[in-house]
């Protein structure tokens, strides 16, 4: 089986889909390799690396699709890419497939079958797999460092002979994969955290990494399939009276609540915002999917007074190298599990299989 790696073609995208580590493995599961040129060069992966490694370069996105019979991306195909795909070939992506019904569509009717990495089942054995996550994590870890590089102050208590330095006070909201990261990366930088979900298990882990956890309601949430649901608008107006004490004190703010499917549930409103502190910074990780506060916009800076409300829509794309790496374990891993000696299983029964196998012509 051929299989082709894609160049990211999405404004902003640095990331690549396969690191040469990876492209070993790929051909131990029987895999002949191609990667386009060049696929590899904002990530710091050069065409001799993947050579290397065993990989063939590709000239041209064309020549790389239609030589193959799987084709790997990170981001959903671009026009570019939907005029050369044919019958019979399988593309592996994120696609987000409730959210882009057209395109899975077009792909059914052009008789592909597609792998959808972010509709990966948030299972124990399905971790090493879940790109969500992993991009969460560093994402966590970015949103910190974006919040402090926008911040006119440092995060560590100083003491020095000109005076003491406060420590930074950092409010996190969502307590999820990129809200554990960020509470660790803050505390690592010396600040005083807190942070606050519905889910009433993320009090433990908050507090096992050393920040105060604000519990809304003593019984918290339901939770399906690992993914927090919507909450009621009562539920919501009682978090703002939990959490106001604290944001009008914090100095920076980092928002990551997400409810699967839906749009982001706005946790900070305007009055709130006019609440903080001036020179107070919010970095909102949820802004692509409709922000956690009433002004964010995606990749914008917005100044409301004297309050940064900073939109960042892709972080991982701002640690290319790291962010590739991992990702490209959560690929070589899935396709590890999909084939044997050479070929696709199609284990129907198989969760990870079901979930994500979003167009089935097999
Ligand atoms: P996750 O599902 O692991 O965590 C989200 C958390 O939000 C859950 O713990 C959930 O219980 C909590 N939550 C839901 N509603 C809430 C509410 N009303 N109040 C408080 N907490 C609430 O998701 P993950 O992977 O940590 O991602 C978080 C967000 O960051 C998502 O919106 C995701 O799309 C976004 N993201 C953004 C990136 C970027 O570059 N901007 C990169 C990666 C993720």
């Amino acid at each position: 089986m051929k299989l082709s790696i894609l160049r990211e073609t999405d404004d902003g995208e640095t990331r690549v889909a396969v690191v040469p580590k990876s492209v070993q493995k790929l051909i131990k599961l029987g895999f002949e390799v191609s990667i386009e040129t060049n696929a590899g060069q904002h990530a710091a992966f050069t065409d001799d690396e993947y050579k290397k490694f065993g990989a063939t370069i590709a000239k041209t996105s064309k020549d790389a699709i239609v030589n193959s019979d799987v084709i790997v991306k990170i981001n959903p195909p671009s026009k570019n890419d939907l005029k050369h795909l044919k019958k019979g070939q399988i593309w592996l992506s994120q696609l987000f497939h409730r959210l882009n019904e057209d395109l899975m569509v077009e792909l059914k009717e052009k008789g592909l079958s597609a792998l959808s990495l972010d509709a990966m089942p948030r299972i124990s054995r399905a971790q090493s797999m879940d790109v969500l996550s992993s991009q969460s994590n560093l994402s966590g870890y970015k949103a910190v460092i974006c919040g402090a590089d926008n911040a006119g102050k440092i995060f560590p208590m100083l003491m020095t002979a000109a005076g003491t330095i406060t420590p930074s006070k950092v409010l996190i909201f969502g307590v999820g994969v990129a809200g554990l990261q960020a509470i660790a990366t803050a505390k690592r930088l010396g600040a005083i955290v807190e942070a606050t979900d519905v889910r009433l298990e993320c009090k433990e882990q908050t507090e096992s990494l050393g920040a105060k956890f604000l519990i809304v309601e003593d019984d918290g949430v339901k939770v399906e399939g690992g993914y927090a649901q919507e909450v009621s608008e009562d539920y919501l107006a009682k978090q703002k009276e939990v959490v106001n004490k604290s944001l009008s004190q914090a100095d920076i703010v980092i928002t990551t609540a997400l409810v699967q499917g839906a749009k982001a549930p706005v946790l900070i409103s305007k009055e709130q915002i006019e609440m903080m502190k001036n020179g107070s910074v919010i970095v909102d990780m949820a802004v692509a999917k409709g922000g956690n506060t009433a002004l964010s916009k995606p990749d914008e800076v917005v100044h409301h007074q004297g309050v940064k409300i900073v939109g960042v829509s892709n972080f991982p794309a701002q640690l290319p190298t790291n962010a590739s790496e991992l990702l490209s374990r959560n690929i070589d891993t899935f396709l590890a599990h999909l084939v044997e000696e050479g070929k696709f299983k199609w284990d129907m029964e198989d969760e990870i299989t079901k979930e994500t196998l979003v167009v089935n012509n097999i």
